[in-house]
């Protein structure tokens, strides 16, 4: 939910006799929280509940979803890098890490996006590692590119494509919602000044779909819808994002992490002032190149923590991370509630008197504790929580001295 747009023709009142080509159009709700949310309205040509066919579906790797069952407590590391390609946008999505509010995946497709998916669980959130493309939705075509952040509604029917068919997408899956934060927007809806970005950051689609020529080719059309974890597939004799025009605050939009606008303090502030989306419990963050804090005597990489009530999610997509070793791009480490994690050792020691990171990483933090699926465990650097310990019961942290007299 952003801001009202519009895309198309729409009639000049609501729930009123509207027609194309003299062909009366059928007008859908898609609305939130009943009747009391945000909505959108949209008009189409062939009423979008004239399927022919209904089955269930199951898309191994991504649903139904298989947590691990003994997950024993302390810090971990997911190599997703070493995810083969496979699929397209949804048949090779891959689900890692799971709570009541939140699911975490990957997708690295290398096959043209076929059936449409509508997520009847939660607003979805795609982090476009690499590639570029556009997504069809029932609100028309968005392009994206590298590094955006894609933010889907729940129940917007669309399918995502990549150029070439190939690329690294991070997806989650907020339940039942994720979105801007409120604290971002004044009273009035509009994104305060103090939000780190504003509305001409976010892309909106550019036009309609254009059916005629999709249906000559695609017959019969499937929807996947998502609801509690199982699959539907639905079929339809007719393309059924055949829309004339809507109008609304629900539709897909793009924001490029790189027009995230960081803060920086005088000395090291906490990870959630990078906050970018948030959901029922969590919040996503951006980590941009910025400079960094410039107390005389900073220490820019952060202190060991031990976050009594939040598991903490990094996801690494580019740049030198200055608090860690062994992990690089498409690295996903998941430090627990309930354990203290901290820099690698050295790193701490080396950040003093740095003026500039140009670290670039997606963070996740959030109050119900994330369990592995199956997959994710076979993905797992299995001895990443040793890895503070250079040597074997030794710490180093006795070797370093100060670099500056105090
Ligand atoms: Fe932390």
């Amino acid at each position: 939910m952003l801001h009202r747009h519009t895309l198309g023709r729409v009639p000049p009142k609501p729930h009123t006799a509207f027609y194309d080509d003299g062909k009366l159009l059928m007008e859908q709700m898609i609305t939130r929280e009943g009747f009391h949310g945000p909505f959108s309205i949209l008009y189409y040509r062939t009423p979008p509940t004239d399927e022919f066919e209904v089955e269930r579906l199951d898309l191994k790797g991504f649903c139904p979803v298989e947590p691990v069952q003994e997950q024993p407590l302390h810090r971990r590391h997911l190599r997703t890098g070493d995810v083969p390609a496979g699929g397209d946008y949804l048949t090779g999505r891959r689900t890692l890490l799971i709570s009541r509010n939140l699911h975490l995946g990957v997708a690295k497709p290398d096959a043209p996006a076929r059936r449409f998916f509508s997520n009847g669980d939660g607003d979805e959130l795609y982090f476009v590692t690499d590639g570029s493309g556009y997504v069809e939705s029932v609100y028309g075509v968005l392009p994206f590119r590298r590094h955006d952040y894609i933010l889907i509604p729940k129940s917007t029917p669309y399918r995502l494509h990549l150029a070439g068919n190939r690329g690294t997408l991070l997806i989650f899956e907020g339940r039942p919602r994720l979105g801007i934060p409120s604290d971002y927007r004044n009273a009035w809806g509009q994104l305060s000044d103090y939000a780190p970005y504003s509305h001409r950051d976010f892309r909106a689609p550019t036009e309609l779909l254009r059916y005629e020529e999709r249906e000559r080719i695609e017959l019969p059309f499937e929807l996947v819808t998502k609801m509690e974890d199982r699959l539907t597939v639905h079929r339809y004799r007719h393309f059924p994002l055949d829309v004339v025009g809507w109008d609304g605050v629900l539709y897909p939009v793009a924001f490029n992490i790189h027009d995230y606008q960081p803060k920086t303090g005088l000395v090291h502030l906490p990870p959630t002032i990078h906050t970018t989306f948030s959901g029922e419990g969590f919040v996503i963050c951006s980590f941009v190149p910025r400079k960094v804090d410039y107390h005389e005597r900073a220490i820019p990489c952060p202190y060991a923590h031990a976050s009594a009530d939040m598991d903490e999610v990094l996801y690494y997509v580019d740049g030198d991370f200055t608090s860690r070793r062994g992990v690089g791009p498409e690295s996903i480490s998941l430090h627990p509630q309930g354990v203290t994690h901290g820099p690698h050792p050295g790193t701490y020691e080396r950040s003093i008197g740095t003026q500039h990171t140009n670290e670039l990483a997606v963070m996740c933090d959030t109050y119900e504790p994330l369990r592995l699926t199956r997959v994710a465990a076979e993905l797992e650097d299995k001895d990443y929580h040793r890895s503070w310990v250079t040597r074997e019961g030794e710490s180093t942290w006795k070797a370093q001295g100060p670099r500056t007299e105090q």
